[in-house]
Order: structure tokens, then sequence, then C-alpha cells
């Protein structure tokens, strides 16, 4: 949508993620932020902050295949969301990024 900040990207995602869950389907919202605060948003409550346990690196294998690099999961999603996400209003579950572990070669 767009690389500034401040310009509503968070609010307008969380705000689709709540609509679409009241009207009854399930949504797995991700924060990939390095800031994140997602959770605001979708009105996790402050105190359940505590509950988000970003997901752990290394979850994304690499393997090349004649010639070509694929990138997969190490874990099926739900079994990372049984373990990751959080439980917010309005239908709409949270999974949380996290910051990058550390810069790499560029
Ligand atoms: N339509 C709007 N009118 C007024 N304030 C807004 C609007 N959309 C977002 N904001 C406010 O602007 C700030 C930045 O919005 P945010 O969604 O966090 O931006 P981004 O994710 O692009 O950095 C927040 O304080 C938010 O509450
Ligand atoms: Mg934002």
């Amino acid at each position: 949508m767009s690389g500034k900040g401040g310009s509503g990207k968070t609010t307008i995602s969380g705000t689709l993620a709540r609509l679409i869950g009241r009207s009854g389907k399930r949504v797995l919202a991700v924060d990939a932020d390095s800031n994140p605060n997602l959770a605001l948003t979708l009105g996790l409550s402050t105190g359940s902050y505590d509950l988000i346990n970003p997901l752990p690196h290394g979850l994304m294998e690499h393997r090349r295949v004649n010639g070509e690099v694929q990138v997969s999961l190490s874990r099926p999603v739900e079994e990372l969301t049984q373990d990751y996400a959080v439980d917010c209003p309005d239908n709409v579950s949270l999974l949380v990024l996290g910051p990058p572990g550390g810069a790499g070669t560029g």
C-alpha cells in the first residue's frame, strides 16, 4: 500500500481484519512490521500483550531445486498458529513476526 510511516497502513489493515471477522469469517492477521503495533488496532487489551510470543527465527527453509531457490516453511501453518497466534476480538487471531535477528550481507 505505502511504505510511508504514519500513513494509516496498520489502521486500515486492522480495521479490515475486524470487519471481515465480524462478517463471520476467521481471520489470521500477521504483523510483519519490525516495530509491531497491529495488536492495538485489533483491540487486544494492553494487559494481554504479554501473551504475544513472536514467531521464532529459522522457520524458512531455502532449497535449491534445478538452479532455483525454493522457500518453504519448516513447520505447518496450523501448528504455528496453534503455538503462536493470540486470540483478539472479532474473530481475529494475530501472529507477530518480530524484529530481524540481525543484519545480513547486502
Ligand atoms: N483516517 C485517519 N484519520 C486520522 N488519524 C488516522 C487515520 N488513520 C490513521 N490515523 C492515525 O495515524 C497514526 C498512524 O497510523 P498507522 O495506521 O499506525 O500508520 P502506519 O501503519 O502507516 O505507520 C495513528 O495514530 C492512527 O491512529
Ligand atoms: Mg504500521
